[in-house]
């Protein structure tokens, strides 16, 4: 089979981190954001380095920290205008009220604030300061400035404060800021096209309290209804039992069985551009569930007749007018021959290998995407990273396809 390579660019950020108690979230941000694939590079103001030390941003981004505007180490010895070349964004956080008060007026007298004058990209930022400062009219109209001038803020938000007050002003959290960086930088790709998903194992019941399931946690395919909106389409997330929180945008329905995750998918089928089947769907329910309890003291052995569930992504394939399908396939072996088995056979234009036992419930995964042009194995990565690949390989067929947005 021929191999081909999805064409990927990776995104890379200057991420200034000020003089707040919250620089110590920074830390966890650095590694947030390199989970989205988000390339790195760390500025700190010299009260920032009164909070952490440069040597753990050093150590985490695998690049030196800068907060000289004489560093020698950058070529010419330009920092300000050097660091920023090339980048995607400038991300502040935490963003303290004497920073932005600087940024609303273009004041430059740091590497920092003067990098983030000098700056070509867009400008995020994520404020973090006590209740009373954020309520201050001087911050107030400082924020509005900055949002004026084109700058993306992100929070704050309420609850408690370093200081021991409750209110506005806490950082966001640091995934909830790499996420948005993430959704920023993603190229709209799919705008306007409407993506149906489906997530998550089933449960079929035994009786009322027991039922059959799998250990899909919903993972991959919560990342890939991120990565679909953060390009812009209109998402339906149809979820089995998990425990995550659901992207903020996705349109939501909860299910519990395979039957009643086939009635939500008829229902919304045919208005989708793109299907995407990640659900664990269970092959076999069982005929009869009991309507009591079943008690272990009636049976000596107990026999569970089963019956085939629906497959619903052959059924979403072989509709007239299909979306542009693309199943998931799970496998423990033969990973390639198998997944290219059940991509003919359900007739779907793009199938993606993994492997049963490393993806499910993991934070990471390594796939394989199989289509008519052959076969392509993206490296082992954290889902969120998969998911974005996986959309921008599906985009580029949806758009090859000559598809009109529906
Ligand atoms: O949720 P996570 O913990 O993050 O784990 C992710 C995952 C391993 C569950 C996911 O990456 C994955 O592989 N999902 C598909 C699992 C599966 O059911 O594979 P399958 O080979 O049995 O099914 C093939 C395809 O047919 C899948 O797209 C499935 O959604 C679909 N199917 C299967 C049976 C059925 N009755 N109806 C279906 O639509």
């Amino acid at each position: 089979m021929k191999r081909y390579v999805a064409d990927i660019s990776r995104k890379s950020v200057v991420l200034g981190v000020t003089g707040g108690i919250a620089a110590y979230k920074a830390a966890q941000l650095t590694r947030d954001l390199q989970r989205h694939g988000i390339d790195v590079q760390v500025v700190m103001t010299r009260a920032a380095q009164g909070m952490i030390t440069p040597a753990t941003f050093q150590a985490l981004s695998g690049k030196p920290v800068y907060s000289d505007m004489w560093d020698t180490g950058v070529p010419d010895s330009m920092a300000h205008i050097e660091l920023s070349r090339g980048k995607n964004a400038v991300v502040v956080a935490p963003a303290t009220a004497d920073f932005i008060a600087k940024l609303a007026n273009g004041l430059a007298d740091d590497l920092l604030s003067t990098l983030c004058l000098a700056r070509e990209c867009p400008l995020i930022v994520a404020p973090a300061m006590n209740r009373q400062m954020w309520d201050h009219p001087a911050t107030r109209r400082n924020v509005d400035r900055l949002l004026r001038d084109g700058a993306s803020i992100l929070g704050p938000a309420s609850g408690d404060q370093a200081c021991g007050e409750v209110g506005m002003g806490r950082m966001l959290e640091p995934g909830d800021i790499a996420e948005a960086v993430a959704g920023f930088l993603a190229p709209k790709i799919l705008k306007g096209v409407r993506v149906l998903i489906t997530a998550g194992p089933t449960f079929e019941p035994i009786d009322t309290v027991r039922g059959i399931t799998n250990r899909s946690s919903g993972k991959m395919g919560y990342a890939i209804a991120r990565a679909a909106l953060d390009a812009g389409a209109d998402v339906t997330l149809i979820t089995g039992p998990v425990s995550l929180a659901a992207p903020a945008g996705v349109a939501l329905m909860r299910v519990t069985t395979a039957a009643e995750m086939f009635e939500a998918v008829k229902r919304n089928a045919a208005r989708a551009g793109i299907y995407i089947g990640v659900a664990a769907v269970a092959d076999y329910r069982v005929d009869k569930p009991s309507r009591h309890k079943i008690k272990k003291t009636d049976h000596d052995r107990l026999k569970l007749a089963l019956v085939p569930n629906p497959d619903i992504l052959a059924w979403v394939a072989g509709r007239p007018r299909p979306p542009f399908c693309v199943g998931f396939a799970a496998e423990s072996r033969n990973l390639d021959a198998y997944a290219d088995e059940k991509r003919r056979r359900k007739k779907v234009p793009l199938m993606v290998a993994n492997l049963a036992q490393e993806a499910i419930g993991a934070d990471d995964n390594e796939v394989t995407l199989l289509d008519d042009r052959g076969t392509h194995k993206l490296p082992r990565a954290p889902k969120e990273v998969v998911a974005r690949q996986l959309i921008a390989h599906i985009a580029k067929l949806y758009a090859s396809r000559g598809r009109k947005p529906r």
